[in-house]
């Protein structure tokens, strides 16, 4: 299929050279700040067992869907939707045009707020090349960061300006050559200090609280929380798959890499845990800290440690590659949909909206709240930050999920569907049974039950 046009938007040089890109884009903050401090808060081994099983039923087929219908499509997600449901037949312009403007939409809320985040793992960063002197303990220094609108604006900007840099050089020249780079770098980081704590001690305790599953500590809330989760982490729900697949050469490995992206993006969350715990547990703190845990809590431990400062320096560094790989993704997805729905070229595109980002994303720099006149589903009166967070995690990303789901399962031809199972022995036979299966029926429920409980139409908590 179109082939030359392909090749004029830009593509990936090599099978490893996508996987890098994917890799980067599910691993980042949800990997490294996120998965360890709700696995602290819903109390370890049961929370992990749980968010491994929903990776396998929900994430996995997801994955697979999002790919699929980007390889098949060869364009952005609003676009590739659009082909799909008009090559289907169905009178689907106004699904496919509410998946992919919700998509798109997703990705730059989504950045504004995750450059910030970001922007405060290069402050700890710079901070440890300093030598890590924390003034008054890693909680004052986090507080007065987060205070500080002016500081936190030059970290984002900083953060917003690389973002912005690589993804102007393109499919190619920019997103696959940095990734290529940041995620071989940052499993080696993660893997020295595995080591590091190996000797420093509570890894073993680290490893128990992480594998050892307590059920009595199970709650519905735990595993809705795992469930919705398992989308942020994946990148999943808003067309970043769509969008990397689009530039796959062909669908022979799309079952395959999209398994291994799964399975690295796990292991790597897995891998953060066990360093973070290890630390938390031989300072003989508790690890349901919660959000501050990256922030709040380990630069304070790692001051106490040998080598400190150094520790702490691999250890941002690698939060901030984490974050930078995912943050080029989000742009693109917002820079294919200019490029491929507008003909902007992609360094108008990339500038443009780029800028865009950063400017909402100065809102949650500068810790404002929302407008007080606001209900209070949309946020009204509370920090910009928590409220987009809560708005694409808890809505927007299972709802687009919902939606790619739906047009895997039910629209696609039986033929674009197996595609990818193709070079399976037999066709993949059992594989496709399943997959279609979970697709069409149980995914779309499960993703239903995440979004009922984020309106509050379901309550789990006890
Ligand atoms: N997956 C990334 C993380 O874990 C974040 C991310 C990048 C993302 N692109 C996404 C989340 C698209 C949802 C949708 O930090």
């Amino acid at each position: 299929m179109n082939g030359s046009s392909k090749s004029a938007r830009g593509g990936f040089a090599s099978r490893l050279g996508f996987m890098w890109a994917a890799v980067g884009s599910a691993v980042g903050l949800g990997n490294i700040w996120k998965f360890p401090y709700i696995t602290g808060e819903y109390g370890g081994g049961a929370f992990v067992l749980t968010y491994l099983v929903c990776i396998l039923v929900v994430g996995l087929p997801l994955m697979y869907s999002e790919l699929i219908i980007g390889r098949r499509g060869g364009k952005d997600i609003l676009g590739a939707l659009r082909d799909l449901t008009k090559e289907a037949g169905l009178p689907g312009t106004l699904l496919s045009w509410l998946t992919g403007a919700m998509a798109v939409l997703t990705g730059f809320l989504i950045l504004s707020f995750y450059a910030v985040v970001a922007g405060w793992a290069v402050h700890f960063f710079v901070l440890s090349v300093g030598g890590l002197e924390l003034n008054g303990g890693a909680g004052e220094t986090f507080g007065a960061l987060v205070a500080n609108g002016p500081l936190a604006a030059i970290w984002h900007t900083v953060f917003m300006a690389i973002t912005i840099f690589v993804v102007t050089r393109g499919v190619q020249g920019g997103i696959e050559a940095a990734c290529k780079i940041l995620m071989p770098t940052l499993v080696g980081i993660l893997g020295i200090l595995l080591v590091y704590v190996a000797f420093t001690g509570g890894l073993g305790e680290s490893l128990i609280f992480l594998f050892r599953p307590d059920f009595s500590k199970l709650s519905g809330d735990a595993v809705l929380e795992a469930l919705g989760h398992t989308f942020f982490t994946l990148s999943l729900g808003m067309g970043v798959m769509v969008t990397y697949g689009s530039y796959l050469k062909d669908e022979i490995h799309v079952l395959r890499d999209g398994f291994w992206v799964a399975v690295l993006d796990t292991v790597i969350a897995l891998m953060a845990g066990a360093v973070i715990f290890a630390v938390v547990f031989s300072n003989d703190l508790e690890p349901s800290a919660g959000p501050g845990l990256l922030f709040a809590t380990l630069p304070g431990l790692f001051v106490g440690m040998p080598g400190g400062a150094l520790v702490s320096t691999a250890f941002f560094l690698l939060v901030v590659f984490a974050a930078l790989s995912s943050a080029i993704s989000l742009l693109e997805v917002v820079v294919a949909y200019m490029v491929d729905e507008f003909g902007v070229l992609r360094l108008w595109a990339t500038l443009g909206m780029g800028f865009a980002i950063w400017l909402l994303g100065l809102a949650s720099a500068f810790g404002l709240n929302m407008p007080g006149f606001l209900p209070e589903a949309l946020g009204g009166g509370q920090a910009v930050l928590d409220t987009l967070d809560n708005l694409t995690t808890k809505y927007l990303l299972p709802l687009g999920g919902l939606l790619i789901a739906v047009a895997a399962g039910w629209m696609l031809s039986k033929q674009d569907r197996e595609s990818g199972f193709s070079a399976l022995p037999g066709n993949g036979g059992l594989l496709v049974s399943s997959w279609t299966f979970l697709i069409r029926f149980v995914t779309p429920v499960l993703i239903l039950l995440v979004i009922l409980k984020g309106i509050g139409i379901i309550d789990f908590s006890d």
